[in-house]
């Protein structure tokens, strides 16, 4: 349930920044994209860019229409809050 999830500073965003260890942020959701890296359509590299930050700007600006809460759904780590 949503009680569960985590509460993710920008700080601890940023120490998931690896290929092999990759969250981003999308509208103020932290989401563990790891696994999602081989599938994405525009490519490892492109959605690497965003890994340990907040992506929500550059993914607009590449496709507003696609739908990441629907897709990354099961990658959901908690919600995005600012540093204490
Ligand atoms: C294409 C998903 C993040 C860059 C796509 C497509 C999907 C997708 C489904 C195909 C869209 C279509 O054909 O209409 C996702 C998901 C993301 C994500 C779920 C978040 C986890 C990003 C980010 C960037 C990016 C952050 C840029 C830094 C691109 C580009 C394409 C693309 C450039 C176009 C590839 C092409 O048409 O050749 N992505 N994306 N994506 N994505 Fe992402």
């Amino acid at each position: 349930g949503v009680e569960q999830l985590t509460r993710v500073t920008p700080s601890m965003l940023k120490a998931h920044n690896k290929r092999d260890d990759a969250w981003s942020a999308f509208n103020g959701k932290v989401y563990n994209i790891t696994h999602y890296l081989p599938y994405h359509p525009g490519g490892e590299k492109e959605l690497l860019r965003v890994a340990g930050r907040d992506g929500t700007k550059l993914f607009s600006l590449t496709h507003a229409w696609v739908n990441v809460d629907y897709m990354l759904d099961g990658c959901l780590v908690g919600f995005l809050v600012p540093e204490s």
